[in-house]
Order: C-alpha cells, then sequence, then structure tokens
C-alpha cells in the first residue's frame, strides 16, 4: 500500500529535502505551507499534493489534516517541519514573536498530531518526526521562543512514543546542527553585513564556533535521515532524541 506523508513548511530548505525524499521512496508526499507559489510547484514535480495552510492558526493545522485525508483516504507519516527564527535578548524580545513562534512550532505540532490521530493509528505504522534542533538539547542566547518550542517538542516526542507505542507508531525528533537552508543562508548575509565581515568568516566563526566538524549540513543530509527513520526498519526507535549536531552537544 502506497505510503501518505504530510510535510509541514514543505516548500523550502529540509522540508522541501523531506518531501523529496520520502517521494523517491515511493510515498505520496502533501506539502503544507504559506509559500503557495514553491508548494504548488514542488508538489507537481513530485507527483502529490500542495495544501495552502497557516499553521500557526488552529483552522490551518485542522484544514491540512482533514484535506490530507480527502485527499489521499488516510496519513501514515506526519513531519513537523516548519518554522522560523527570532534573535533578540530578552529584555528587548517582542511579545508578538514568542507568541507567533510557540504557535507554529509547538502548539501547531501538537494540533497536527492530535487531528491526525485516528490515521496514524489506523496506519499500524504510524510515524511522526519532529524537526527539532540542536537548540533541543542546549541553549543558546538571545533565542529565548526558539529554544524553548524545540525543548518542548522533546517532551511532546516522549509523550505521543508512549501514547502510539501500542499501535506500531513511533515518534521521533530530529536535532541538526545548522543546514544550509534560506533560513540559514539569510542570517549569514545579515550577520556578514552587521559585522562587516565576508559570509564565509560569518559560517566559520559564529555558525561553526560549537561543532567538532567544522561544515554545515546539508538538506538532504537531514532528509536521508528523516527517510530512514519514517522506515520500517526503524520500528524500534522512539521517544528520541536523534542529534546529527557535528559533535555541538558532546561537549
Ligand atoms: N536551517 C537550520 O540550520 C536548522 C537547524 C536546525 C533546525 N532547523 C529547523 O528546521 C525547520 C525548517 O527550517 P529551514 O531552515 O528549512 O527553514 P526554511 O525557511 O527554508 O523553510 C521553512 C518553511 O516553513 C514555512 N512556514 C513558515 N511559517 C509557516 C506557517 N505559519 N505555516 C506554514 N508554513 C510556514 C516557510 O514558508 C518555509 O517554506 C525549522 O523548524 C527549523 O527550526 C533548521
Amino acid at each position: 500500500m502506497t505510503r501518505v506523508a504530510l510535510v509541514t513548511g514543505g516548500a523550502s530548505g529540509i522540508g522541501r529535502a523531506c518531501s523529496e525524499a520520502l517521494a523517491k521512496q515511493g510515498v505520496k508526499v502533501v506539502i503544507v505551507d504559506i509559500n503557495a507559489a514553491k508548494g504548488q510547484e514542488l508538489a507537481q514535480d513530485l507527483g502529490g499534493a500542495f495544501i495552502e495552510a497557516d499553521l500557526s492558526k488552529r483552522n490551518g493545522c485542522q484544514t491540512a489534516i482533514e484535506e490530507t485525508v480527502r485527499l489521499y483516504g488516510g496519513l501514515d507519516i506526519l513531519i513537523n517541519n516548519a518554522g522560523f527564527q527570532h534573535i533578540d535578548p530578552i529584555p528587548d524580545f517582542p511579545e508578538d514573536s514568542w507568541d507567533d513562534m510557540l504557535a507554529l512550532m509547538l502548539t501547531a505540532p501538537f494540533l497536527l498530531i492530535k487531528y491526525a490521530w485516528p490515521q496514524l493509528i489506523k496506519s499500524g505504522q504510524g510515524r511522526v518526526i519532529n524537526i527539532g534542533s540542536a537548540h533541543s538539547l542546549a541553549a543558546s542566547p538571545f533565542k529565548a521562543a526558539y529554544v524553548t518550542a524545540k525543548h518542548g517538542l522533546m517532551g511532546l516526542t516522549k509523550v505521543v512514543a508512549l501514547e502510539g507505542g501500542e499501535h506500531g507508531l513511533t515518534c521521533n525528533t530530529v536535532c541538526p546542527a545548522y543546514v544550509r537552508t534560506p533560513l540559514v543562508e539569510k542570517q549569514i548575509a545579515d550577520q556578514a553585513r552587521t559585522r562587516g565581515i565576508r559570509p564565509e568568516e560569518v559560517e566559520e566563526k559564529v555558525f561553526l564556533e560549537n561543532v567538532a566538524v567544522k561544515k554545515l549540513l546539508e538538506p538532504s543530509d537531514v532528509a536521508n535521515y528523516v527517510a530512514y527513520l519514517c522506515s520500517a526498519d526503524a520500528w524500534g526507535i522512539t521517544g528520541t532524541a536523534q542529534t546529527m549536531d557535528l559533535g555541538w552537544t558532546a561537549r
């Protein structure tokens, strides 16, 4: 039976690479994103579907699941990936950004899992992969909402693993260090401007400062691992943080 996957934030970066890797394995992929132009184009290329939805809103999450089930009759794999960054010290941290980040990066994964639960259980080999971060395990200054949301995902991961286990449902959080995506390319360019140094120096001095392997990950590195965790072979891996952090949290 062809499996069905929903990838949030699938129009760009890690989500895009996950959509491609799963489609390569013969999975029907549903991309959910606010970027309709890019999402539609990719869905067409992959022979899947695109749903435009703002997942920071409860009805966006509901629509995403309902529409997927209407299109393909079920859901086997949920990849909670959509996200963004906001960087400011706590006294200046805009309260709206806190609300927006927790809505998209913590509440939406919970709601999507809740709404998809009957389908994930019916699947018999349901898979939930949350895209966390090294910031699911360690903190950095100026990223209060991001670090909080990514740590929160770990708690959700463990509860879903415990409740889903008897139904063959696994849930894991993949925790990468920096990945070369549009989100990170923009941060590198911004910091190069602010600091008056070359982008290569920003990579080396800022983004790779804490890691043992001095190289940014590529989206496909994360996606190939996600595809493995979605496979039948990974049935025994659940409730875990899967670190791909170039040695960051080994310190
Ligand atoms: N790039 C990294 O270095 C890195 C490292 C660790 C974890 N992550 C995590 O990986 C995930 C993806 O990051 P990325 O670097 O690929 O980013 P990206 O900006 O390339 O892609 C994010 C996607 O999410 C979509 N999105 C944003 N807000 C949305 C909303 N309200 N509703 C629906 N879709 C929305 C965007 O349109 C975009 O397509 C994020 O959760 C991020 O925290 C990224």
